[in-house]
């Protein structure tokens, strides 16, 4: 069964712990929570007070996807807040040392690129991350269309895992997830599918989530 990742980022705020529980109980494998600054992407969402909200709700480990230009002022906040991963921009201001402190609070470290980053840009980090997020949209909102040729990028970061050795790496893909694209995602090598409006704007969820988990 195919490993999905909710993004909360499209669900109804106004009930976010019936969401969570919604999505743990339709077979959820982790929590994806999007946190922008409104810098590095346009848009503001959510900090970690939500993230630890959601940590006294489920027990779905939490996979903190930072779009912020300044990642290493978020990490202990979302660490203290309940996070597993925490994934940081190859383009935000130094993501080593946000990976570096990431681990040093033994948590998994993750690395994401926009579609406009090539995906070597994750060969300088890959000894060091347990996660590599293939963004298959701009990253800044839910409900974009899925870029099909990003996932290039996740074959290549699969077979460059490999070769370094690096099997337990996890690869997960983040933007336009469906059940008519997952197959194609998880063929290229996805270990995790992001999933958010599919799930949470289709008045069908458990649907929905079987479709993504069986595709
Ligand atoms: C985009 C976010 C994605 C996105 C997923 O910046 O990182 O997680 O919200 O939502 P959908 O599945 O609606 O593209
Ligand atoms: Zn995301």
């Amino acid at each position: 069964m195919n490993k999905i990742a909710p993004s909360m980022l499209d669900c109804d705020f106004t009930r976010l712990g019936e969401e969570l529980r919604r999505v743990e109980q339709a077979g959820a494998f982790v929590i994806h929570l999007d946190i922008m600054d409104g810098v590095f992407v346009p848009a503001m969402t959510f900090g970690d007070r939500i993230c630890a909200a959601a940590n006294r709700v489920t027990d779905l480990p939490l996979d903190v996807h930072l779009m912020v230009q300044k990642p290493l002022n978020f990490i202990q906040g979302f660490a203290d807040a309940g996070a597993d991963y925490i994934t940081v921009h190859a383009e935000s201001d130094e993501p080593l040392a946000a990976i570096r402190e990431i681990n040093r609070l033994g948590l998994t470290a993750g690395l994401s690129v926009k579609p406009n980053t090539p995906f070597d840009a994750i060969l300088q980090f890959l000894d060091e991350v347990g996660l590599a997020l293939i963004m298959t949209v701009e990253p800044g909102k839910g409900g974009q269309a899925f870029m099909p040729d990003m996932l290039a990028k996740v074959s290549a970061i699969k077979n460059a895992a490999h070769l370094r050795g690096k099997e337990n790496l996890v690869v997960s893909i983040d933007g336009g997830v469906n059940p008519t694209n997952a197959a194609s995602a998880i063929a290229a090598g996805a270990d995790w599918l992001v999933a958010g409006s599919c799930l949470f704007k289709s008045g069908d969820l458990n649907g929905v989530m079987t479709g993504l988990q069986n595709a």
